[in-house]
C-alpha cells in the first residue's frame, strides 16, 4: 500500500514512522508512505503557502495553488488520478474500527495534513474525496492525525502483524474492549493473577477473557454494546452477570 502525506512539516514524521511496527512494515515493503512538502509547490519565491482569509477574520489559510500542485506531482509519479484524497480535518467522518477498515482497504491514498484556519474551500470541493476527525478536538494541524491514521491501516494490512496479532486484531473488531492481560511474576504488591490464567484449560480462560471483555464494555463504553457482535454464548454470559448482580442486590 502507498499513502502520500501531504505536509508541511514532513520533519515531524520522522520519530513515530522511522520506530517499531512502522519502521519494519515500510522494511518489508507492506506500506510505502512518501512524504511531500507542501511548501515545495508554492506558486512565489518566499514559499509562501498561506493568506489571510478573503471577507476578513483571524487566522491564515492555506492556498489552493500548492495543494492542487503537490496532487498533479502525485497523479504523474503514480501514473493515475488518486482514488482516495483525505484531508485531516475535525470537521470529517469519524475515525473509527470500520473506517480504517475501509481505508486500508485501498491501495493508495493520499492524506493532506491541514493547518492555521484551513485549506481553501475549492481544494475540498475538487480535490478531496473524504475528510476525517480522529476526535472532537482541534489540534495544531493534521500531522497527529495522519500518523493515527498511517498506524490504525498499517496493522490492518495483511503481514503488518503477525499471525497470532492479527487474530486478536479480528476478535476486537467483534466491537468490544479487550480482557485483562497478565504476564510473570505471579504475584505483585500482593496482587496476583486470576488463577484461571495458570490452569492450564484452554476453554475456561477463553470464556473468563470473553466474560472479561463483555464486563469492561458494559461498564466503561455501554454505547459500544448496540454495535457489538454477541453470539449465543455471550448472551448467556450477560444474562448471568445480571442475574448475579441482582443476587447481590437482594442478599
Ligand atoms: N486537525 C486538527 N484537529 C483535527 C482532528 N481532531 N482530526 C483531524 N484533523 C485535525
Amino acid at each position: 500500500m502507498i499513502i502520500d502525506i501531504l505536509t508541511l512539516f514532513p520533519e515531524m514524521f520522522a520519530g513515530p514512522f522511522s520506530s517499531s511496527i512502522l519502521k519494519r512494515a515500510q522494511e518489508r515493503g507492506l506500506i510505502k508512505i512518501n512524504l511531500v512538502d507542501i511548501r515545495d509547490y508554492s506558486t512565489n519565491k518566499h514559499r509562501t503557502v498561506d493568506d489571510t482569509p478573503y471577507g476578513g477574520g483571524a487566522g491564515m489559510v492555506i492556498c489552493p495553488g500548492p495543494l492542487f500542485g503537490a496532487v498533479e506531482h502525485i497523479t504523474a509519479l503514480r501514473g493515475c488520478k488518486p482514488r482516495r484524497v483525505v484531508l485531516m480535518c475535525p470537521q470529517g467522518r469519524p475515525l473509527g474500527h470500520e473506517l480504517a477498515a475501509e481505508l486500508a482497504g485501498e491501495e493508495h491514498l493520499v492524506l493532506i495534513c491541514g493547518h492555521y484556519e484551513g485549506v481553501d474551500e475549492r481544494v475540498r470541493e475538487r480535490l478531496v474525496t473524504d475528510e476525517v476527525s480522529i476526535g472532537d478536538y482541534v489540534l495544531t494541524g493534521g500531522e497527529l492525525p495522519a500518523m493515527v491514521v498511517v498506524d490504525v491501516i498499517a496493522r490492518l494490512v495483511p503481514g503488518v502483524l503477525g499471525e497470532a496479532a492479527s487474530a486478536e486484531e479480528e476478535s476486537f473488531s467483534d466491537g468490544l474492549l479487550e480482557y485483562p492481560h497478565y504476564t510473570r511474576p505471579r504475584e505483585y504488591r500482593g496482587m496476583v493473577v486470576p488463577d484461571v490464567l495458570l490452569s492450564g484449560h484452554h476453554e475456561r480462560i477463553r470464556l473468563w477473557r470473553r466474560r472479561q471483555s463483555l464486563l469492561r464494555t458494559l461498564a466503561s463504553r455501554p454505547e459500544m454494546m448496540e454495535q457489538a457482535v454477541l453470539n449465543n454464548e455471550d448472551k448467556e454470559i450477560i444474562k448471568k452477570v445480571i442475574k448475579d448482580l441482582q443476587n447481590l442486590e437482594l442478599s
